[in-house]
């Protein structure tokens, strides 16, 4: 039987670690961090993610500043509210929530974010900063799946890593940082044969392919970490995740349970990203 690993335990100590060094930052050198949040729409998922995100500045000692513009909202005045976020010297951070309306060009968005404050890790300088190892923040999804296989005590080092999914999000990042902590990467996707062998072959498997119980028990060797990134529903309408918990339990040394695993992951690798670019910013290390 899998030991499971805590998600909402490893997050918290995360949380705990920005917000020490969020008041060593404000004590010792006067600083505030401040991360500002823009939402487009209505869209009540990215509500409830934004609603979380400003939880989380609140709870690790940071300034938030929201920003909720109507749907109708031109790329044009998005453009320019990037534009002042850029220049306003309170803002070490910006994030703008996912996805936008559709008269809304994401990509020329995501490119007029000040790579500095780029606390996604979505623009494509540092998409390009993590294909060279020198980048300054790891897309926040990612990022937590490395803590959490941390967590486990599991060198990766000369170990078989299947990513399951390529999407610029999560898969092809993963695979980089699993490559960069020295792990024998292969990625697969939708289009991949073999896929149960290769995943037989895992002794650490990520999953984000977005299908709910994708992966089952019999694709997993004995003993594996398992971390699964998917959000999805089941027939029941249930949260699950991209594999079948049930049965891969029973095969796996260590495995994420969903929810519980990498979500709450996601909001703490933020955290930590903004206080970096704080710091960055202030020319402290
Ligand atoms: N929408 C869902 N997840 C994310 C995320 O990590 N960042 C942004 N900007 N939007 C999202």
């Amino acid at each position: 039987m899998a030991q499971i690993i805590d998600g909402k335990a490893v997050s918290a100590s995360v949380k705990e670690e920005v917000a020490a060094e969020t008041a060593k930052l404000r004590d010792e050198h006067g600083l505030k961090v401040g991360l500002a949040v823009v939402i487009v729409g209505s869209d009540p998922a990215s509500r409830v993610y934004v609603n979380n995100k400003k939880k989380a500045c609140e709870a690790v000692g940071f300034q938030s500043y929201e920003y909720a513009l109507d749907e109708s909202t031109t790329q044009e005045q998005l453009l320019d509210l990037v534009e002042v976020l850029n220049r306003d010297s309170r803002v070490n951070g910006i994030l703008v929530q996912l996805p936008l309306p559709k008269h809304i060009d994401e990509k020329a968005v995501i490119n007029a974010i000040s790579p500095a404050k780029d606390v996604d890790a979505f623009h494509p300088e540092n998409v390009g900063r993590i294909m060279i190892g020198e980048y300054s923040f790891l897309p926040c999804t990612p990022a937590g799946v490395m803590r959490l296989i941390e967590s486990t005590g599991v060198d990766i080092t000369g170990k078989q890593c299947v990513v399951i999914g390529r999407s610029n999000i999560v898969g092809k990042p993963q695979a980089m940082l699993l490559l960069q902590k020295n792990g024998t990467v292969t990625i697969c996707h939708s289009k991949t044969k073999n896929l149960k062998e290769i995943c037989l072959g895992a002794d650490i498997l990520v999953v984000a392919i977005g299908r709910a119980k994708f992966v089952t028990g019999d694709m997993i060797k004995e003993g594996a970490v398992v971390i699964d990134v998917g959000m999805d529903r089941d027939e029941n309408g249930k949260l699950c995740g991209d594999v079948d918990f049930e049965s891969a339990e029973k095969r796996a040394g260590y495995i994420t349970p969903v929810p519980g695993g990498v979500g709450p992951m996601t909001i703490a690798m933020l955290m930590k990203n903004t206080l970096t670019a704080a710091k960055q910013q202030a020319g402290i290390q």
